[in-house]
């Protein structure tokens, strides 16, 4: 879609090299669309920001086609005509950094729709968040995915009330670089809840990384197929090992297996259920090939 997008907006440059051979910044001039002065024109003025522009992957649009100095500035910005003609008329412009999110997101989507398909319905354009919340096309610097910082760096700009997670003794390495935000959410949106990364299996948010608790196993363990991982685990940070939700193991098998800690742990010695978690006997507690109860 990314492509076709691309591909349509060039189809008159296209046409134009199918009928002549003249260079190739030449015949991008003759098949601008009316409006549209290319560019070369916008450098006149905007040097600084159109040299900037060489190694932006916005410029594949027009190098794609052979046609370095094509129409690129105009794609987002509009044609130039009127805004040239006025001698700059920030009027007569389209300038994103003072359109409604709404406007933005439609400008760029207009191109990008395919890969972002959910954008408009999700949180982040619902709290008027659009793209250039998080991307700067024209900021300098390497950066990857034109993101105006790094992750998480990024998220935490706006999201301060879940960095102190990652912080907790045991937590998921997304300071240290190793995990990203991006890998469970997509902040593009998605169809779950929580911008979550979605499948049909929910679960695989988690076991496209934690493959050895995946299964399918010949007993599953009801709780992590029906309710999910996060029936017993919390996602950023915990103060419990594991990333457990609660402090206490028997506790936390016991909202759903009361009967075993009405006495003791099926008739062993009273007390025991305190001194010896469920899991020094039910080890494989994510499912297991052999026995249906968990057991080594
Ligand atoms: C992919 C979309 C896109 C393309 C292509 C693009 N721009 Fe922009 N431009 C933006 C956005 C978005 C802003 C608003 C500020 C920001 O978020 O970076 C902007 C801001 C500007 C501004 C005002 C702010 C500033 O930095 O001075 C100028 C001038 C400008 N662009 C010129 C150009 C020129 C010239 C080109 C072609 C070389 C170009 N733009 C190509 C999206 C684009
Ligand atoms: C004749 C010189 C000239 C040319 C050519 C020119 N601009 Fe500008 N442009 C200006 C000036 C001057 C301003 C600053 C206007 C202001 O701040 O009031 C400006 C401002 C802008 C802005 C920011 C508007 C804002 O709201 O502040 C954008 C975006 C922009 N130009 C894009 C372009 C693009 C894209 C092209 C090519 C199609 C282009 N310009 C061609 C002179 C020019
Ligand atoms: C809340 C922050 C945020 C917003 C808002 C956002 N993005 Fe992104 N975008 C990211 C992050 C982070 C990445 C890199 C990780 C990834 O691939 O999701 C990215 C990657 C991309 C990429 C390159 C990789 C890919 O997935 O195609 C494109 C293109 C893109 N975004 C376009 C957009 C467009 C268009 C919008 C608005 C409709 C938008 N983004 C809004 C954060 C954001
Ligand atoms: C005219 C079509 C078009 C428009 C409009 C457009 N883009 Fe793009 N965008 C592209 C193309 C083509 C690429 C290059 C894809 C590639 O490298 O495969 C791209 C690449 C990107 C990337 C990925 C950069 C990377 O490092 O790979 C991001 C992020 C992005 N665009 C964001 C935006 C945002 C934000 C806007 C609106 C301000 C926007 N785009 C408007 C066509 C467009
Ligand atoms: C410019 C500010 C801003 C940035 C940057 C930002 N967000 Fe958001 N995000 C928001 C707002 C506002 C909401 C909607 C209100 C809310 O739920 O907090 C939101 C919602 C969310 C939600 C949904 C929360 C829910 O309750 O459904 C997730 C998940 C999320 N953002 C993740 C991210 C990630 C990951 C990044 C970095 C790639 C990021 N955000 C960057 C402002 C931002
Ligand atoms: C290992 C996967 C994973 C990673 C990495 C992750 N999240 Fe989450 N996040 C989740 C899940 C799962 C939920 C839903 C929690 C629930 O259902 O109880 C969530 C919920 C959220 C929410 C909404 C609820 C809340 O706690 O406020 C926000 C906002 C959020 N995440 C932002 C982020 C940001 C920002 C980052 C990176 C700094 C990040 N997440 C990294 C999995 C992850
Ligand atoms: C991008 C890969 C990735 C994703 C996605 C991911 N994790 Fe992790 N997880 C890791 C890595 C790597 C570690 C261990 C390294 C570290 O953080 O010390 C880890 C650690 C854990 C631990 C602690 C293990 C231990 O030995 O203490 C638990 C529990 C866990 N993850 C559960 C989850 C859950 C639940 C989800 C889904 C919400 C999830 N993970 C998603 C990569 C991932
Ligand atoms: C019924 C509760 C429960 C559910 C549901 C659950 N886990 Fe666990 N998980 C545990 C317990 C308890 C441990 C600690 C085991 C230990 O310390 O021996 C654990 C440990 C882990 C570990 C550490 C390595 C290991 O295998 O011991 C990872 C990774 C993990 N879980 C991932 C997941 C993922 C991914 C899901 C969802 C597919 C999930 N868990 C669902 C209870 C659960
Ligand atoms: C969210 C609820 C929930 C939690 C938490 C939970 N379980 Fe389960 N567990 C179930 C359900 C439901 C079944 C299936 C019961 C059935 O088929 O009668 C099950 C089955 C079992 C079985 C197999 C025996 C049987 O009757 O099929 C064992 C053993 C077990 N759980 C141990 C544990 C342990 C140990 C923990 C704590 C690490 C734990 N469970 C946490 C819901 C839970
Ligand atoms: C000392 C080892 C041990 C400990 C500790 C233990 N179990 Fe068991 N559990 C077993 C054995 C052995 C069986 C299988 C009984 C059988 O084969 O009939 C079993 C069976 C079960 C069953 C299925 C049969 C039933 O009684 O409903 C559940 C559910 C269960 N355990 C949950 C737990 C929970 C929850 C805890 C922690 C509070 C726990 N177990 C602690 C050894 C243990």
């Amino acid at each position: 879609m990314l492509m076709l997008g691309a591909a349509m907006l060039c189809a008159p440059v296209l046409a134009a090299q199918a009928s002549g051979d003249k260079p190739a910044a030449a015949q991008a001039k003759d098949a601008a669309p009316s409006g549209f002065v290319g560019g070369e024109v916008c450098a006149t003025c905007h040097e600084e920001v159109s040299k900037g522009f060489a190694n932006n992957p916005h410029t594949k649009m027009a190098l794609m086609h052979g046609n370095a100095a094509g129409v690129t500035c105009e794609n987002c910005h509009g044609a130039g005509q009127a805004h040239v003609d006025g001698g700059g008329d920030a009027t007569k412009i389209f300038d994103p950094a003072k359109a409604s999110p709404k406007d933005v997101d439609a400008k760029c989507l207009s191109c990008h729709a395919g890969a972002h398909p959910n954008f408009e319905r999700a949180p982040h354009a619902k709290a008027g968040v659009s793209c250039i919340g998080c991307h700067s096309i024209h900021a300098k610097g390497d950066r990857e995915d034109l993101l105006k910082a790094a992750q998480p760096t990024l998220c935490y700009q706006c999201h301060t009330d879940v960095k102190p997670s990652f912080d907790m003794p045991f937590h998921h390495k997304v300071n240290e670089g190793l995990v990203k935000c991006s890998d469970c959410h997509d902040p593009h949106g998605t169809f779950g809840n929580n911008n979550l990364r979605s499948t049909a299996d929910q679960n695989m948010i988690c076991t496209k990384c934690h493959t050895e608790v995946r299964g399918p196993f010949v007993y599953e363990h009801a709780a992590v197929k029906a309710e999910g991982c996060m029936a017993c685990h919390t996602p950023h940070g915990s103060q419990n090992a594991r990333l457990l939700n609660m402090p206490n193991i028997n506790t936390l098998c016991n909202q759903c297996h009361s009967p075993v800690s009405a006495g003791t742990v099926h008739g062993m010695n009273a007390g025991s259920a305190e001194l010896q978690p469920c899991i020094n006997c039910h080890t494989m507690i994510h499912g297991s090939n052999i026995d249906p109860y968990f057991k080594r």
